[in-house]
């Protein structure tokens, strides 16, 4: 081992107990959409309709894990980890999106709670990320208030069934992707271009993640918010405003609403429409106790408000429209740093920034970072991966991490996004996340460079754990 390495390892020393994980979605690996009882999804009709994915791919068979679950188990626990973060395929449980439950559905996620127990991996549990029964959205989608109903009746049922088999159960992930992509730019399932449902659709997923909680009650449970660090272009006062309203509608909106009850007055004022989708009572729903809060970090904005800004290199790989609601106007600029093959900038700097922020602005909540991770274009090399872009992303930002721990924000643990290459979304099978390489016409996996650096990374923080952990 040579010195550097020696230092970087000595330097990524975490708490004992920080949970050491991957993360991955139902849709993006699972495949197998029409078996033991599965209904459809938002995605499954998505991705049928011409245009809306890159190469017209689609999730059908994916990575395949329905199957293969075990085997992905055994490679997680050869790499260390002590959780994984995977979420449930709501049509799986409930093929209508409400009344009937599918048993062999519940019966899939016990097994692979129960493996991943087997091998001392803690399993979390996301219970919606974004694969909306196709029945509900028949009936208006997210911006129908019933739909959050029928998800706490979802989530009910799924907890009730794997409450003794699972550590932590999250609600919904990245509600902003969910509500903003989905039904405002049509970049993602359903594919709706409706500023306004958009907006009553955010409220309605939080107001979801609430009941489910109230539903959920007596087990450890989270909420699981995508944030980003919001720069201004200059400190003009249209880059100044640019910069509120994105912090306002991507972070406040979202964190306000799950952690103090109420949502930011002037993000209400920013969006168009009438306001008039908020109940009594149900700010205080939305702000039910949580145990954690699951951030998902990945970049930093540098935004502007001057007239004929260029909208940056991340846009969507398929016509859609702004998901900035209110604030179309907004462009996105360079913060001057590398990209991703997202064309993300790589800025581990707002991670601390994030974390420390919802540590001195919101009232005390253990927190994990629940994704964070690169896409790279991956080569194969005499049957190795040498990702070493994605090393150095991943490791930069555990560094972050520690930092914010240092700078005392509780935080309990990493899960790298994602143990896999999966599905990814809009860009189909174009954009590789994943620590291990799948290759997508065998199915074979193969562990990249990056995955055996974690690896060592958990193994020396976990050697001094107690065994029994
Ligand atoms: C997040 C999603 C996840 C994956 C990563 C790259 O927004 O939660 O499914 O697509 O981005």
């Amino acid at each position: 081992m040579t010195t550097q390495e020696e230092q970087t390892r000595a330097g990524l020393r975490f708490p004992a107990g920080f949970a050491w994980g991957a993360a991955t979605s139902a849709y993006q690996i699972e495949g197998a959409v029409d078996e033991d009882g599965r209904g459809v999804s938002i995605w499954d009709t998505f991705t049928r309709t011409p245009g809306r994915i890159l190469n017209g791919h689609n999730a059908d068979v994916a990575i395949d894990h329905y199957h293969r679950y075990r085997e992905d188990v055994a490679i997680m626990a050869d790499l260390g980890l002590s959780a994984y973060r995977f979420s449930v395929s709501w049509p799986r449980i409930q093929p209508t999106g409400s009344g009937k439950v599918n048993q062999k559905g519940l019966d899939f996620y016990k097994r692979l709670a129960d493996e991943l127990r087997g091998h001392g991996i803690d399993p979390w549990l996301t219970l919606y990320h974004w694969d909306l029964p196709q029945a509900l959205e028949d009936k208006g989608g997210w911006p129908n208030r019933d739909v959050a109903y029928c998800f706490a009746d979802y989530a009910a049922t799924v907890h009730e069934a794997l409450k003794d088999h699972v550590h932590t159960f999250s609600t919904v992930n990245e509600p902003w992707c969910a509500a903003f992509l989905g039904y405002a730019s049509g970049e993602h399932a359903p594919g709706r271009r409706e500023p306004e449902n958009a907006i009553r659709g955010a409220h309605h997923l939080n107001l979801a993640h609430g009941l489910a909680v109230q539903a959920m009650d007596a087990r450890r449970v989270g909420g699981c918010v995508n944030l980003y660090a919001v720069t201004p272009a200059t400190d003009s006062a249209e880059d100044l405003d640019a910069a509120r309203r994105i912090d306002g509608l991507q972070n406040r909106f979202f964190l306000d609403a799950l952690l103090l009850g109420r949502y930011p007055e002037d993000v209400l004022e920013d969006v168009p429409g009438e306001i008039d989708f908020i109940q009594p009572g149900d700010m205080k729903i939305i702000n039910a106790p949580i145990d954690v809060l699951l951030v998902n970090y990945y970049s930093r904005f540098t935004v502007s408000g001057a007239p004929g800004g260029r909208q940056s290199a991340a846009a969507a790989p398929t016509d859609s429209g702004s998901p900035w609601v209110g604030s179309e106007h907004v462009s996105f600029v360079s913060g001057g740093q590398p990209v991703t093959a997202m064309g993300w900038e790589i800025d581990e700097g707002g991670l601390v920034e994030v974390l420390t922020r919802v540590a001195r602005e919101y009232p005390p909540i253990p927190m994990v970072v629940s994704e964070n991770g690169a896409a790279f274009d991956d080569v194969l090399d005499d049957g190795r991966i040498h990702d070493d872009e994605r090393r150095a992303y991943v490791e930069a930002h555990l560094g972050a991490c520690k930092q914010a721990i240092e700078a005392g924000v509780p935080l309990e643990g990493y899960f790298a996004w994602s143990l896999m290459d999966n599905f990814e979304w809009a860009w189909g099978y174009g954009k590789r996340f994943g620590l291990v390489h799948v290759d997508f016409e065998t199915q074979e996996r193969l562990v990249k460079d990056s995955a055996l650096w974690y690896s060592e990374i958990i193994r020396q923080n976990r050697r001094h754990e107690p065994t029994d952990s």
